[in-house]
């Protein structure tokens, strides 16, 4: 029996690899833009899966004002402390960056498709995916979605923390 199950486990495995090698089409980059060039639209490879992942953290003041403290460290920089694109870091660079503060810029995009991009990032802006946990993501999508006008929920004192969060995924 022992071995009938460990040779199933196998070929799932084998299976799961080939799923796996095929869903890791090669990331395509855009080019590298030039000095002084102005980057618009960078190409993002987002699956339908990433796209219908669904924020874990439920939409509260509590962790929008969370995912505020992360993005004032690390995005203000170029994004703006309130995310209207006019950090000093992308003066710098010379590229034009969308403004969250308008309703419309990320409403096309879902909260998984957010959390893609700020892994993969691009080649003005650097990847999330090694530097920052899973749940700070998630704050700071919270949080870019109140600059763009939602209305987060008051809080119920039950947002979880960090080492919830990792317990829990
Ligand atoms: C070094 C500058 C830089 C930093 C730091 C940076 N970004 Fe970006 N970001 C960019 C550039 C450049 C783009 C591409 C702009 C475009 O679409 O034309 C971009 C695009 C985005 C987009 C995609 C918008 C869309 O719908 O296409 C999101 C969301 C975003 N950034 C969020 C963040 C967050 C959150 C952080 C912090 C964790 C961050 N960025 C840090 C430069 C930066």
């Amino acid at each position: 029996m022992r071995a009938i199950y460990s040779v199933g486990a196998l070929i799932l495995a084998a299976a799961a690899f080939g799923l796996a090698q095929q869903a890791q089409k090669p990331v395509e980059n855009p080019p590298p833009a030039a000095a002084g060039t102005v980057m618009s639209n960078p190409h993002y490879e987002i699956s339908e899966e990433d796209k219908a992942r669904k924020n874990p953290l439920p939409f509260t003041d509590v962790s929008v004002e969370r995912g505020r403290k992360l993005f004032a460290s690390q995005c203000a920089m170029c994004h703006g402390a309130t995310g209207d694109g006019k950090g000093e870091l992308a003066k710098d660079m010379n590229v034009t960056l969308p403004d969250f503060t308008k309703p419309a810029t990320l409403q096309k995009r879902t909260d998984g498709e957010l959390f893609k991009i700020l892994s993969l990032g691009n080649e003005a802006m650097p990847p999330q995916d090694k530097r920052m946990s899973e749940i700070h993501r998630w704050q700071i999508i919270n949080f870019l979605r109140a600059a763009g006008g939602a209305v987060p929920k008051k809080s119920t004192g039950q947002e979880v923390t960090d080492e919830q969060y990792v317990e829990a995924h």
